[in-house]
């Protein structure tokens, strides 16, 4: 079976931008498990399924017609919903917390499992995501469970959001951070921790480069 690296950890930790520069330099498949739990929830408000209905949004979920399209390598990749490009739609705030609303849900983890299994194929897959070595990749090769200050994250998504022309306050995404940070380490279902064989990497006032030198340096072990 095909190798992989799985890199878990809280909102805003770098992990999307970490997680493509690993993908690019080792040529392997990209899997964005977040992006999954926000198309359910985009799916969702569009079918004006209640973010609190477990057992509609988790038939949802199984049955999400989804096309992720690569593009450029570092570029970010295109995400198709019923045929539709929804990349920049799953990306908003309100998406990403309806997202961890819907993530809790025991019934739409196991929904979400094997689709994010098949992702697994040669020559190697970087899982990002809060549960890839944890409960979804629990054989990994390499883990890494990359964290920041909670104030990093927040000035971190801050800068993403105004390249973006988004209008947000600092404040505002702090509280949101702490927020998501409260849902993701205390649901019952796949709570956010680092798994036993994880290595954790604090980021907080670190460099992309370094970063992704020292994730390298795992995988190179
Ligand atoms: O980085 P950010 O939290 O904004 O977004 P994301 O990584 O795309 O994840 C969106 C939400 O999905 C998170 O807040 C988690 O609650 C949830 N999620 C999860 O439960 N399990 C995963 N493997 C990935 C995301």
């Amino acid at each position: 079976t095909a190798p992989v690296i799985t890199i878990d950890g809280p909102s805003g930790a770098g992990k999307g931008t970490i997680t493509q520069l690993v993908a690019k330099k080792l040529g392997w498949t990209l899997l964005d498990s977040g992006a999954l739990y926000r198309l359910t929830a985009l799916a969702a408000e569009r079918a004006n399924v209640a973010l609190d209905d477990e057992q509609a949004l988790s038939e949802l979920a199984l049955s999400l017609d989804v096309k992720f399209v690569p593009g450029d390598y570092g570029q970010p990749v295109n995400v198709l919903l019923d045929g539709n490009d929804v990349t920049r739609d799953i990306r908003t705030e309100t998406c990403g917390n309806n997202a961890s609303k819907v993530a809790p849900l025991p019934k739409v983890r196991a929904a979400l499992l094997q689709r994010q299994r098949d992702f697994q194929q040669l020559p190697g897959l970087v899982a990002d995501g809060r549960d890839m070595g944890t409960v979804v990749f629990p054989e990994a090769s390499a883990k890494v469970y990359m964290t920041a200050s909670a104030e990093e994250r927040a000035e971190r998504r801050y800068r993403q959001l105004k390249d973006k022309g988004e209008d947000v306050k600092i404040a505002t995404l702090l509280s949101e951070i702490q927020e998501r940070d409260a849902r993701d380490t205390g649901r019952a279902t796949a709570p956010l921790k680092p798994a036993e064989d994880a290595v954790v990497l604090d980021t907080t006032g670190v460099g992309i480069e370094e970063v992704l030198a020292q994730v390298l340096a795992l995988v190179e072990k």
